[in-house]
């Protein structure tokens, strides 16, 4: 496709549309971020996108999902964080899919202005995640890439939607009230029930207080 042929984006009313593509390689086994997958599916603004289901050898449509970024105004990548990083294939589909005219460099303006942000679950507990915590980086720190790749394909990158101690979550029953919290915050970003600021600033997503997205 050439530079100057991406389709510009369809959206003709106020309510914003978002993209989640979601990663998680045995979703079978998943605790929490398949049901935060099931409830996007649910709201009619939310397309979400099994990515590890589309394409199992990997093998990305690059054309369909540049399409699909562009006909949504907020991406969120939602995965189990794996080696204080995506699991593998949302470093595939950014490899391949946000290309030099595409998403950055000469002409590569088809991100501009979206919201980004990343919805993870993580095994280590949040005191675990600090500067002289056991993994010795905040978890926005940890996420420094992808909030850098926000930045240079003129992204708004906002505060990652975390959930720690994922693998005891389900016992200690506070998984019902981070789906809450995720279906508030993906009507809030489809009907602009939300201060961006303190979106862009706040350490956790899950911790931004949101009045009025649900009426
Ligand atoms: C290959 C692998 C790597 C992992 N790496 C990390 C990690 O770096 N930090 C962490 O806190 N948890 C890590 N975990 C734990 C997962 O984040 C945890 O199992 C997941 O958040 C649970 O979500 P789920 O129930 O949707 O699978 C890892 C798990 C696996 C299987």
């Amino acid at each position: 496709m050439k530079n100057d042929s991406y389709p510009t984006s369809t959206i003709a009313n106020n309510t914003k549309r978002i993209l989640v593509l979601f990663a998680h390689p045995v979703p079978q086994q998943s605790e929490v971020n398949i049901f935060l997958f099931e409830d996007a599916q649910l709201l009619p603004n939310v397309t979400a996108v099994d990515v590890y289901a589309e394409y199992p050898d990997f093998n990305i449509n690059v054309i369909k999902e540049q399409e699909r970024l562009v006909n949504h105004d907020v991406i969120i990548f939602q995965y189990p964080l794996y080696w204080y990083s995506t699991p593998s294939i949302l470093k595939e589909y950014q490899d391949l899919v946000l290309e030099y005219g595409f998403a950055y460099g000469k002409g590569g303006t088809a991100l501009k202005d979206k919201l980004f942000f990343c919805a993870i679950s993580a095994g280590g507990k949040e005191e675990a995640y600090q500067t002289d915590g056991f993994n010795h980086f905040t978890i926005r720190q940890l996420l420094q890439p992808l909030e850098q790749m926000a930045s240079i394909t003129n992204m708004t990158y906002l505060a990652p939607f975390a959930l720690f101690g994922s693998r005891s979550a389900s016992r200690e029953d506070r998984i019902s009230t981070h789906r809450e919290k995720w279906t508030t915050l993906l009507n809030a970003l489809a009907t602009e029930h939300i201060d961006l600021d303190r979106a862009k600033n706040i350490e956790n997503l899950a911790d931004l207080t949101i009045n009025g997205a649900n009426e």
